[in-house]
């Protein structure tokens, strides 16, 4: 295997004569054992279902291989069939496809398995713990020869990470299409993934892992710098600065890492709490947050310094964040914004700490005495929540980080509950934030990828999208005005926040109009010659139409429609037959199985006029279909969005709601 080009390799798929058994890397993260769940039986039909990508002679040694790797690591993920090349995004022209739009996805494959960039790529896990580009590298190598040897007259369908076949298809349809974690709804829950999983078929694909669209933290640091400002915004009076304000957190893990970063582009003081001294360490030395603190009472003096002096500075206390939350209480401390991100998805296995424990206790009890740790997690949390109303009481902006905060804190008795007893006191940061401040006007994280590699095409990239957004804020109405001014913002400080890991990508919140009008003017600087090669548009799945989730993405739909699916799916397919290069629809993502369904696509741009009347059709579709949605939930600003878009678009003629006088509904069942 060692001895084939790069090139040679791809179009090779499976190799030809078995490559030699080898181990893991020491020197990459790994994904952590998984459930021991399948029977006897079980078990050898895994084994059987994974030696069917190999010829009948190698079975008898794989087939040893394979059951070993299933009980030392709950998976088979084939190791000795990952090949020995660097994975990573190389520029487009490197790849052995016959036509662009195959290599373009080949490049964005590889940018989510490359380890600077992957969080366990032996496993071909990009980020979440569990979210996988393929369930193996038998699949990995399959696919990218279909990829490779495809024509424009063929699609390859992919059933969570399996590469199906390519199916005779025309010019017009998607070339790929991905599936994933899809099951019949009754086996939708945690424990069926383990076990389908663990069978081999069926995989997580997150949002951007398994629809290869994922771009690093950037994608996080801008979606978290929106929310902080937003948030601000509301609490702040009309053109009062957030400088010298605080913003208390906890968290500095994978995404929460991203919000002293984000609070200091939102120009506030943040204050995050990281009870794990090596993940406070790590992102200090990535410049991610300014100060390490470690002494509550240094903490508290050096807040009140930064207040006073009217600061933007970032501080890590490393410590637990009900410290935090105590202490500013007594001494006095206002904090403007409050939230937290610890990993209350999972609480009884690391997610949350509880207060009083070091972090060594807190592990040890954790595993010696689960039901005790449980206890202890609870408790913390009811006195997190005391502290916190505390606050609250005294004018504090608090908001739920789509962690499952509230919700735990709920099932552990904490005073969380609004009056009515169904809903939380405290909003979520899509009820009140980014669901009627972007979401419902249709701004959500657009993205692109330069298939070139080249730090100038994404430089020229930035200055296109610049000058397009300054053009449309000149005639955009008033009530979006803010959020162009984000954009215009954002994109103008981009390349100077570094945010770069992996390919050349870029994101930026963007509108239906936006997001149209900066690919066509992407497209006529690829047509032109400015841009050097092919851009990949995509977006992230929390955004306006592709995702249903109504705990996150739809928690501000309130016509009881938030539990049903029907958006993400006519996504999907209404993006398939307008134009879109890929496409995806996923059960799972941040909030786990049979919580959410959510969809992307990829298109790639080649600067010719059948890219340009696909992303007109395409990108159109892509946002209105959630604004019309959200309109007909009766959201305000989506069902402005959605007359204004009628009013610039004949042809779009969408079904409007009725608004009921509530009276009306006061006495009916008396
Ligand atoms: N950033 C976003 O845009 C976003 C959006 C939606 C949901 N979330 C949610 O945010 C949560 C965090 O995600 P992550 O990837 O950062 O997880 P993570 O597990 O990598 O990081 C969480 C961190 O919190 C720390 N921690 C736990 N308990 C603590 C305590 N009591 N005090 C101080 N620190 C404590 C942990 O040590 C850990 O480093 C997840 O539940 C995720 O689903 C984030």
């Amino acid at each position: 295997m060692a001895t084939l080009s790069f090139k040679s390799q791809i179009l090779q798929g499976i190799p030809k004569d078995l490559p030699p058994k080898r181990e893991r890397s020491s020197t990459v993260s790994h994904a952590p054992k998984r459930k021991e769940i399948l029977s006897l039986e079980e078990k050898k039909l895994a084994i059987r279902n994974a030696l069917r990508y190999f010829p009948k002679t190698w079975h008898s040694e794989l087939s040893k291989e394979f059951a070993l790797e299933l009980n030392d690591y709950g998976r088979i993920y084939m190791y000795r069939f990952k090949p020995d090349y660097d994975i990573f995004a190389r520029p487009i022209d490197a790849y052995p496809a016959k036509i662009l739009q195959a290599a373009s996805i080949i490049l964005m494959i590889q940018n989510n398995l490359d380890p600077a960039v992957a969080q366990h790529p032996e496993e071909l896990i990009t980020y979440g713990g569990n979210g996988a580009v393929f369930q193996n590298w038998a699949q990995y190598l399959l696919t990218l020869k279909y990829l490779a040897t495809m024509t424009e007259e063929q699609t390859l369908h992919i059933y969570s990470g399996h590469p199906m076949g390519l199916f005779p298809s025309s010019k017009e349809a998607p070339r790929v299409v991905v599936t994933n974690g899809m099951m019949i709804p009754n086996y939708s829950k945690p424990d069926d993934w383990e076990k389908y999983n663990a069978l081999g078929v069926t995989q997580y694909g997150q949002m951007t892992a398994g629809s290869y669209m994922y771009i690093g933290p950037q994608g996080i640091v801008h979606g978290t710098a929106i929310t902080v400002m937003n948030a601000f915004r509301k609490v702040l009076k009309k053109d009062e600065s957030s400088n010298g304000k605080i913003f208390l957190t906890a968290g500095l893990g994978g995404m929460s890492g991203a919000q002293p970063k984000a609070g200091n582009i939102a120009g506030c003081i943040t204050i995050c709490a990281e009870v794990n001294p090596a993940a406070a360490h790590k992102r200090h030395a990535q410049g991610w947050v300014d100060e390490l603190i470690i002494d509550i009472n240094e903490l508290v003096s050096r807040a009140q310094k930064a207040i006073t002096d009217n600061e933007v500075v970032s501080l890590a206390f490393v410590g637990n964040v009900v410290d935090v939350w105590e202490k500013f209480n007594e001494e006095g401390l206002f904090i403007h914004l409050g939230s937290d991100q610890t990993s209350l998805h999972n609480p009884w296995a690391g997610g949350y700490y509880p207060v009083g424990l070091s972090f060594e206790e807190a592990n040890d009890m954790m595993s010696g005495d689960p039901e005790a740790f449980k206890e202890k997690v609870q408790e913390s949390l009811r006195r997190q929540v005391i502290a916190i109303n505390q606050h609250t009481a005294r004018g504090t902006y608090f908001f739920d980080y789509g962690n499952a905060f509230l919700l735990e804190a709920s099932r552990a008795g904490a005073d969380v509950m609004a009056e009515n007893n169904i809903d939380f006191r405290y909003p979520s940061y899509v009820q009140d934030i980014l669901g009627p401040m972007c979401f419902d006007y249709g701004f959500g994280p657009f993205r692109w990828v330069c298939t070139s590699g080249k730090t100038e095409d994404l430089q020229k990239t930035d200055a296109i999208a610049l000058k397009v957004m300054e053009q449309i804020k000149r005639t955009a109405p008033k009530e979006i005005q803010q959020q162009m001014q984000d954009n215009i913002t954002w994109i103008r400080e981009a390349e100077q926040n570094k945010l770069v890991v992996g390919s050349q990508a870029r994101i930026l919140y963007a509108d239906a109009e936006g997001r149209a009008k900066i690919a066509e003017a992407f497209n006529k600087a690829i047509k032109s010659g400015e841009i050097s090669s092919p851009v990949v548009l995509g977006r992230d799945h929390h955004d306006v139409s592709g995702t249903d989730s109504p705990y996150r993405e739809t928690s501000n739909i309130y016509d009881g429609s938030k539990f049903t699916a029907d958006m993400a799916i006519h996504n999907v397919i209404g993006d398939s037959f307008r134009g879109a290069t890929w496409v995806s629809i996923h059960n799972g993502g941040g909030v786990g199985w049979g919580e959410v369904i959510n969809g992307g696509f990829g298109m790639v741009l080649d600067g010719s006029e059948d890219a340009a009347r696909r992303l007109k059709s395409m990108l159109f579709y892509d946002v209105n279909n959630g604004i019309s949605r959200r309109s007909w939930a009766r959201n305000e600003e989506a069902l402005f969005a959605i007359k204004r878009e009628m009013k610039r678009t004949p042809e779009l003629k969408v079904t409007l709601p009725n608004l009921v006088d509530d009276s009306l509904l006061e006495n009916l069942f008396d």
